[in-house]
């Protein structure tokens, strides 16, 4: 039986089952090799002969290591994400789109991190030493304790390490690095695998945290940093829109403590500032509408109040549009289909655009039943009570389902001044709400009582 051959591409890992001169996943050229076979166990079942290693000491579950030393920032938003402070020798990825503010973030946290005592070296592959030093000074950082190069070449960066033996580095970005153990270019995902690879198993073995950067684009086409993901202990994106000031961390993956969790910061003339309050700010420019609503949400452990708001508008035949930013668009059409079929209500015919307001994003399917009301709010041009809020996950026969952490939603609610909550039954009551709640069944009864519109209407 001929022996079955397989090959993959250096750059992108895709597998091919015949040779060819480009790879047709990434399109490079030249990338394809032939994968060596696995080397099998040993012959006989009785020795190992040359193939023995060492054996490896074994332990029980139940003996506790000490927990890891963390150091904090200082700074609650950033730590929080950490899950209480940077771990020392993790290995942590910083991911967002170009110009987000990464490089502010990470130089604002290795100054907090070298004052609070870490011994902390910045290497920048993107800029020179003068950009970066201008910007400290911008942030009125300059006398903090940070050492900084910039340099590219891995061998030379880790031979760094080595002699300074620092708590913490800081590269800056992962896809400007370069191994000389690859021979494809910076950036390629061989190399961003390989220098991501090399600079987290020594910074482990030495005992030093690393923080990498790493671009994503919106198209993911070139390397992004998911090669990098599995390799790291903590995965934190950095999140906003580019008109907009407000800029979300937020842990996607966290060895060390809680994900989902985020942390929200305002982009200003000097640099990140915190923000204690995000629900207060998020809804700050609410002005009452038609097809604006307030959800009461949870980000991580944290409630977060937020505006939805929902447009809609004649289309010329056969083109309706469903514009979302901010929401899942799938999620839009489900909701759409709910409303026409358990409830008659149909915006067949119309443009329909969808916006969480401040450049927020959110994932929670609790979200349904505001979205809902903001698509039929705007469709009727009524304004709901502005000192609502309206949360419940809706299943596709149109009942509402309870939401988690109920509690939490309604007290942040409750503090930002707001006075009633529509929302699914509560489960399990326990104690005063603190403000008056309207638990609904489902769809077509919300419809009805909110909105005054029968089935068949
Ligand atoms: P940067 O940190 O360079 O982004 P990234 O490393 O993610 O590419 O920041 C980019 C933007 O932030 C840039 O458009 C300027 C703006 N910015 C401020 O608004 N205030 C500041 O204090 C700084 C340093 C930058
Ligand atoms: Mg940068």
């Amino acid at each position: 039986m001929a022996k079955d051959l397989t090959f993959s591409c250096s750059e992108c890992g895709a597998s091919h089952t015949k040779w060819s001169g480009r790879c047709d996943a990434c399109s490079a050229w030249n990338s394809i090799t032939e994968d060596k076979p696995l080397s099998s166990g040993p012959k006989s079942a009785k020795s190992l002969g040359n193939k023995r290693g060492k054996e490896l000491p074994l332990t029980d579950l139940a003996t506790q290591q000490a927990a890891p030393a963390r150091t904090k920032a200082g700074v609650d938003e950033l730590d929080r994400v950490l899950g209480g402070g940077l771990v020392a020798a993790s290995a942590i990825l910083v991911g967002g789109d170009p110009g987000i503010g990464k490089s502010t973030l990470l130089l604002q946290a290795a100054a907090r991190f070298a004052r609070n005592g870490l011994n902390v070296i910045y290497i920048t592959g993107e800029e020179s030493t003068s950009q970066v030093q201008m910007r400290a000074r911008r942030l009125g950082l300059e006398d903090s304790p940070v050492k900084l190069a910039a340099e590219t070449n891995l061998r030379d960066i880790l031979t760094t390490l080595d002699a300074q033996k620092p708590d913490l580095v800081i590269i800056d970005s992962i896809q400007t690095m370069w191994s000389d153990a690859v021979d494809s270019a910076p950036g390629s995902v061989s190399q961003v695998r390989t220098a991501a690879h090399e600079l987290t198993t020594f910074a482990k073995t030495r005992g030093i945290a690393v923080i990498l950067v790493g671009h994503v684009t919106k198209e993911g086409a070139i390397a992004g940093p998911r090669v990098v993901e599995h390799m790291v202990d903590c995965v934190l994106y950095f999140e906003g829109e580019r008109g907009h000031q407000f800029r979300i961390l937020r842990a996607v993956k966290n060895r060390f403590g809680p994900s989902d969790e985020i942390g929200v910061f305002e982009m200003t003339g000097k640099g990140l500032a915190e923000v204690k309050n995000p629900s207060a700010l998020f809804l700050s420019e609410r002005a009452p509408a038609p097809g604006s609503v307030v959800f009461a949400g949870i980000e991580g452990t944290r409630p977060l109040l937020c505006e939805i708001q929902a447009l809609v508008s004649p289309a010329p035949p056969g083109t309706a549009r469903r514009s979302v930013v901010g929401w899942d668009s799938a999620r839009l059409n489900m909701i759409l289909a709910v409303l026409d079929s358990r409830c008659g209500i149909s915006f067949t015919g119309l443009d329909v655009y969808l916006n969480v307001a401040g450049g927020l994003r959110i994932s929670e399917p609790a979200a349904d039943l505001a979205v809902a009301a903001a698509l039929v709010s705007a469709r009727e041009d009524t304004t709901l009570p502005e000192t609502c809020v309206i949360l419940g996950e809706i299943s596709l026969s149109g009942a509402l389902r309870p939401v988690s952490q109920m509690e939490n939603r309604l007290k942040e609610a409750q503090k930002l001044g707001f006075t009633q909550a529509i929302m699914p039954p509560l489960a399990k009551r326990s104690g005063d709400p603190g403000l008056e709640t309207r638990e609904i069944r489902d769809l077509a009864t919300f419809v009805s009582d909110v909105f005054g519109l029968s089935p068949d209407a």
